[in-house]
């Protein structure tokens, strides 16, 4: 399976070929941590110990670099795990990385709390604003470009294409983190990228009944120094994680078409109600990258972040009204989501360049019945 084939077909068979012995259509879960060798040096296609492969995440990764376009593919414990081994396999004490101002909570915090401290530099820039991206580039001490597009909570939209022409120009390479679109709406491969990277706790794992990483590249050479990282510092995705993400990644196609589906439908409700101050979504006309979006990825997602009249009180009220929204934490699983992102999610960045304002409330919009997802947040909005 491979780019002679399409997402779906991708999606449902890369690195899955029925089980030689039985003809089992699913890869079995290869719960182990040891193979029998057939003689000193005898392991079995390279089967030695399994934190180095294991054959379920074996079948993981190489889906997951046949949906990115990519030449391999790396299944983590988590996404922090994925981003933090892409960020110490790419820099060393002494380099400079430039940020996104509003990149996911947890990210800045990796980078301010432990790669600060460890001699590693950060510019956050504001990543539609390409001039400041190169003003912020710091000759033969950047070593990477950090990209998320869109942005976690203010889906913020960065111009992929453009900004990888900019790094190459100026010798450094880029990272994407693809979590907030998934694979199936956005490839940045593709588009110029050298590294990308997931949370498959969110869209691709999709039920949220996993916590995972992934990280994908198209260079042959980064792939060995990543799997040599991977390796070495042992983050890396278990047998059963990995089985359930690969179940999720086979419907990510249609689940996604359903979430941008209901998603169009919430932000109707939003523009019509009253409360309403300012609704993020980049399938707005009125997103001021808009048309970078309209480029770059297929439909706009399933996240809607909005500002609501009456503050912080009020946004954390909405919040706590509503049924069928479920408060909590994480995004992109079949059940839709409410939460308060300046006391949840990006609690961690208060104070800093990338605190959020706390009259915005976020939504990961499900795959429920959309009548349902409507009236409850009317009646929550009130
Ligand atoms: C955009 C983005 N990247 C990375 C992560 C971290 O992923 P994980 O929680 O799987 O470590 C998250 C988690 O919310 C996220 O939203």
């Amino acid at each position: 399976m491979s780019s002679e084939y399409g997402f779906e077909t991708n999606a449902i068979h890369a690195g899955q070929e029925p089980d030689p012995t039985t003809g089992a259509v699913v890869p079995p879960i290869y719960q182990v941590s040891t193979y029998k060798q057939d003689s000193v040096g005898g392991a079995r296609g390279g089967h030695d110990y399994a934190r180095s492969i294991n054959p379920t995440r074996t079948a993981l990764e190489e889906c997951l670099a046949a949906l990115e376009n990519g030449h391999r593919g790396f299944a983590f414990a988590s996404g922090m795990a994925s981003i933090d081994t892409v960020f110490r396999t790419l820099l060393k004490p002494g380099d400079h990385i430039v940020m996104p101002n509003d990149a996911y909570g947890g990210t800045y915090r990796l980078i301010k709390r432990i790669l600060e401290p460890w001699g590693i530099e950060h510019t956050p820039v504001p990543l539609g604003d390409i001039a400041k991206v190169q003003e912020a580039i710091i000759p033969g001490r950047t070593q990477l470009l950090w990209i998320e597009t869109p942005t976690n909570p203010l889906l913020g939209i960065a111009d992929i294409a453009a900004l990888s022409t900019l790094a190459r120009d100026n010798g450094i390479l880029v990272g994407v983190d693809n979590t907030f679109a998934s694979p199936y709406l956005q490839q940045p491969l593709s588009l110029g990228a050298d590294v990308v990277v997931h949370s498959t706790t969110k869209y691709l794992g999709g039920h949220s009944d996993v916590v995972g990483g992934a990280a994908v590249v198209k260079d042959p050479e980064l792939g060995e120094r990543l799997y040599f990282h991977q390796n070495a510092m042992g983050a890396v995705g278990g047998p059963f994680d990995s089985w359930l993400v690969m179940r999720g990644i086979k419907t990510l196609a249609v689940r996604m078409e359903r979430h941008c589906d209901n998603a169009e439908r919430i932000v109707e409700l939003l523009q019509s109600h009253s409360r309403v101050r300012h609704i993020f979504y980049p399938g707005l006309k009125t997103h001021v990258h808009h048309a970078i979006a309209t480029k770059q990825m297929r439909r706009y997602g399933g996240m809607v972040s909005f500002q609501i009249e009456g503050g912080e009180a009020a946004a954390q009220d909405v919040c706590n009204r509503t049924k069928v929204f479920t408060l909590g934490e994480s995004l992109g699983g079949v059940e839709s989501l409410i939460e308060h992102p300046a006391a949840m999610t990006h609690a961690s960045v208060a104070g800093s360049l990338l605190e959020v304002p706390n009259d915005l409330v976020r939504l990961s919009v499900g795959i429920e019945s959309i009548d349902d997802l409507v009236s409850d947040l009317k009646q929550a909005l009130g």
